[in-house]
């Protein structure tokens, strides 16, 4: 485990310090340049599940699942150097290490998933697959969670729900609850959630129907991440898939978040709710930080899109992007990554019920995998509303040089979503910091 004590005995000044940075940041990209905490880390290096900031200081990552397999992992960064130093190009010219990407991205699928188109992002590979939605179904209608981020292009800045947007949504969206088992004020059995989710379903359904926009897509993460991580009712998602076929529209199932792995169970986050949807949306970790992003979805799909739309895209697919994409596969594969997720993960888990336990004002643990989340409450010792003492417990966090963050509807989530490589001692660095930070709530 690397020093994670400041050797140095006075923090970096100057244009190249945290606050020179962070001066130098507003001046040229403005002040509302998204930035995590109170005081924004400066980092500057990273390996595997650490990294460090300007001063010296060294922190547990326990919060990024962009470096999948572990920040700067030499392995991706070698395949990333060898092919940029051997040829990079557009996408109009046969290549191998695309082609050969392709086919061990589309071999981790099944039921007729087999056919990809490469895009730079998650969100431009949202924004395709509602195309392809589109050119399939004639509909324009779209059904997303009321509490959802899903991208940044115009078109799914008029789905997003989960973050102020100038137009909010568009006529041709509705934005349905999410049922979960662990929201605060619950108390609805797992029987009546389900009943209640699937009416405001029908309703949303209805609705654009009688509008005439009809069916086009419901778009989801299978974890509910920005949700809070859900828990659903049995048979939840398998019922939504049958009333969106049965209205004609197209399942785009978002994994962004759930993929590759990071549940631990299952290497593609539907697979845990036993549905197939109709396309698959992938972006972040694909690349271990090299932009990445990809749609998988079945022949008729794409050809019929691609016949009547030409789709190029300079950049998504070229061979440098590749050579990250298949080194990612290779050291989760290598390295069995998906069965430390399970492992690490499931005992993360326990320690976390363990400690969440002894705090009155943690109401739930959630997630699997390596995805965590702790649902938080207000602390009435202290006076604190749930999301003061989620906010103060990630900068706590920080101060014990440990990466986490929030989210949820209230921001009263913890959220823990460590690269793929956590192990057990990382694990047991996170619990011991969190505890600590818990007692100084
Ligand atoms: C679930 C989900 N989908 C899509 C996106 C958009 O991906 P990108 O930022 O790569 O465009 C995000 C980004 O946070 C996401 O969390």
């Amino acid at each position: 485990m690397p020093n994670t004590q400041n050797p140095r005995s006075r923090p970096k000044q100057g244009k190249g310090s945290a606050s020179g940075l962070l001066a130098r940041r507003r001046q040229t990209l403005g002040v509302h340049s998204p930035l995590f905490y109170d005081e924004p880390i400066a980092l500057v290096s990273g390996e595997g599940v650490w990294v460090t900031d300007v001063d010296g200081r060294t922190y547990l990552d326990a919060y990024n699942n962009v470096p999948h397999v572990g920040h700067c992992n030499p392995v991706v960064v070698e395949a990333i150097c060898a092919q940029a130093s051997q040829l990079n190009i557009h996408t109009r010219y046969l290549n191998s290490q695309v082609i050969d990407y392709a086919e061990e991205l589309v071999a981790t699928f099944g039921a007729g998933l087999d056919k990809v188109s490469f895009t730079n992002s998650g969100s431009e590979a949202n924004d395709l697959a509602f195309r392809i939605a589109n050119q399939r179904t004639g509909n324009t209608g779209i059904i997303v969670s009321d509490f959802s981020y899903h991208g940044n292009t115009s078109l799914l800045a008029d789905v997003t729900t989960a973050l102020p947007t100038r137009n909010g949504l568009s006529d041709n969206v509705r934005a349905i609850r999410i049922p979960d088992l662990d929201a605060a004020g619950n108390d609805l059995s797992s029987a009546l959630l389900f009943e209640k989710g699937i009416r405001e379903l029908d309703a949303a359904i209805e609705s654009l129907n009688n509008e005439g926009f009809g069916v086009s897509a419901f778009l989801f993460d299978p974890l509910f991440s920005t949700e809070g991580l859900c828990r659903l009712p049995d048979g939840y998602l398998q019922a939504l898939q049958q009333r969106i076929h049965a209205a004609g529209g197209l399942v785009i199932s978002d994994e962004v978040q759930s993929g590759f792995g990071r549940t631990g169970e299952a290497m593609w986050g539907h697979e845990l709710s036993g549905l197939t949807p109709d396309i698959v949306t992938m972006g972040k970790p694909m690349g271990n930080g090299h932009p990445i992003g990809g749609v998988v979805t079945r022949a008729e799909l794409l050809d019929e899109f691609g016949a009547a739309n030409l789709y190029f895209n300079t950049f998504a697919g070229n061979p440098v992007s590749a050579a990250a994409g298949r080194a990612v596969l290779q050291v989760m594969n290598d390295e069995d990554l998906m069965a430390n997720a399970q492992s690490t993960g499931s005992g993360l888990k326990d320690g976390l019920e363990q400690l969440a336990a002894r705090f009155d004002f943690v109401s739930a643990v959630k997630g699997r995998g390596l995805f965590f989340g702790i649902e938080l409450l207000s602390d009435p010792k202290t006076g604190l509303s749930a999301p003061a003492v989620t906010k103060k417990l990630v900068e706590n966090m920080k101060s014990n040089n440990i990466l986490i963050s929030k989210v949820g509807r209230h921001e009263t989530v913890l959220k823990m979503r460590p690269p793929l490589v956590f192990n057990k001692s990382h694990a047991e660095l996170l619990l011991e910091g969190l505890e600590a930070s818990l007692n100084n709530i």
